[in-house]
């Protein structure tokens, strides 16, 4: 019988917990008609009506190696690239379809030039497949809770053989493992209903995976959705369980802990604006200020955050994305040591910010100034080596004000004589405690 590896596991997953930040990319041929990765589904789209844009699609502008420096400078660490999205378009040469981008006006194989430029830049890499697919024949189609033909009575009666659509699967997972060098993530999405862990044959995907691409960790899809947490979390994690939880737009509210209480391993992945692919009319972009805090709650938490960008039809990341990753990587230039290697503490927290932490220091990010000293509760002052603002290594005195002593719990600092924060984002403090 299968018996989960605890200690592999926390080894697989350490460079993981560490890195905390990485880029997710939405990119396929709904790029064109551009509202959204599902609009085969939301618009009852047939796989004849949306030929038109597999035959348009040449992302003439695509060069990875810009899109890698932009991650890198923003702070991210690891990426995942779409190979296969749910309308079931490949983005990878596979021999197993001609529904795949080689085939297209680009002739290009966009995630083989995606790996080699993520890599080149010092970057984990990461692909996304679906485990649905819309185009597939052997796909369900009536009556499926998702399928672009679920009501389309003329599927009724439409004969389909699951296990071709299987062998597909797992064939091109193969591929991907195999021809691609070394992966760092396998990101599967996602089980619903009845399709979910053995209807996927996942055991055995997942031992394929596993003796091709021994390091690579895996999302928690193949058994549950975003909604759901799976085995992983239990005593007896099931073989297809995967490396991490996937909450998907939310920050769980007091991070995730397996059934001991110990924190577990959970990545949050979010839109910039309200859609994964490219959607032109959708504006609704988050301001870099917020994602930095969110950034900041999910380390403070125990988890990563997977930032998402909607690449557009010729291969250019939106601008208003561009802008946001710039500002989010002037931030981590500065403040990097908050987030990598970092984690939540046992600290409450506080009502002016968020604390992270890694060995013995505790990163006190303040949102909010102060009447006069800035509190930062939880560490009695005798504990306390040294203050310093990270951004410049500056020190920041200790308060020996008496009104500061009523609070033994509670460190007061004074870094400068100007009420406003030297960043209104996040002013972040380096705490040293003593050993
Ligand atoms: C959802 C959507 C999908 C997106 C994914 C990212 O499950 O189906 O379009 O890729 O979330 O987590």
């Amino acid at each position: 019988m299968y018996k989960f590896d605890r200690e592999a596991y926390k080894k697989r997953v350490e460079w993981y917990q560490h890195d905390r930040f990485g880029m997710f990319i939405h990119w396929g041929i709904y790029a064109v008609p551009a509202r959204g990765e599902w609009v085969r589904s939301t618009e009852r789209i047939s796989v004849e009506d949306y030929e038109p844009f597999f035959k348009e699609f040449n992302p003439v502008d695509y060069d990875p190696k810009e899109w890698a420096r932009l991650a890198k400078k923003a702070g991210m660490k690891y990426a995942v690239l779409t190979a296969k999205h749910h309308d079931g378009f490949c983005l990878f040469d596979s021999k197993l379809t001609d529904y795949k981008s080689t085939n297209t006006l680009c002739g290009r194989d966009l995630v083989r030039e995606y790996l080699d430029a993520f890599r080149a830049e010092g970057l984990k890499v990461g692909l996304y497949y679906s485990l649905l697919d819309w185009h597939h024949p052997d796909y369900p189609h009536y009556g499926d809770r998702n399928h672009p033909m679920r009501d389309n009575e003329a599927f009724k009666d439409y004969q389909y053989n699951f296990d071709n659509y299987l062998e597909y699967l797992h064939g091109q997972v193969r591929e991907l493992c195999t021809n691609y060098g070394k992966l760092d993530v396998m990101w599967f999405d996602f089980s619903y209903e009845q399709m979910e862990g053995e209807k996927w044959k996942a055991t055995e995907l997942v031992r394929m995976i596993r003796s091709l691409q021994p390091t690579v960790i895996i999302d928690n899809r193949l058994e549950v959705s975003g909604t759901g947490f799976g085995t992983l979390l239990t005593e007896n994690p099931s073989e297809y369980c995967g490396d991490f939880v996937s909450p998907e737009q939310i920050i769980p509210p007091k991070g995730i802990v397996d059934y001991k209480g110990d924190p577990a391993v959970w990545e949050a992945c979010f839109t910039m604006n309200n859609n994964w692919g490219y959607c032109a009319a959708d504006k609704n972009f988050k301001p870099a200020s917020l994602l930095i805090h969110k950034l900041v709650e999910c380390v403070s938490k125990g988890g990563n955050m997977l930032l998402n960008v909607g690449p557009d039809a010729r291969g250019n990341i939106p601008e208003e994305s561009k802008q946001i990753l710039t500002e989010m990587g002037k931030w981590m230039d500065k403040n990097g040591e908050s987030i990598y290697g970092c984690t939540f503490s046992d600290i409450e927290k506080p009502e002016n910010g968020r604390i992270t932490k890694k060995g013995n220091k505790l990163y006190y990010h303040l949102y909010e100034g102060a009447i006069y000293e800035i509190p930062l509760i939880g560490i009695p002052r005798e504990k306390v080596e040294k203050v310093r603002l990270l951004c410049d290594g500056s020190e920041v005195k200790i308060s020996t004000n008496w009104t500061a002593m009523n609070y033994p719990d509670t460190v007061f600092v004074k870094f400068s004589d100007s009420p406003i924060l030297p960043d209104a984002t996040d002013t972040v403090l380096e705490v040293t405690l003593k050993d």
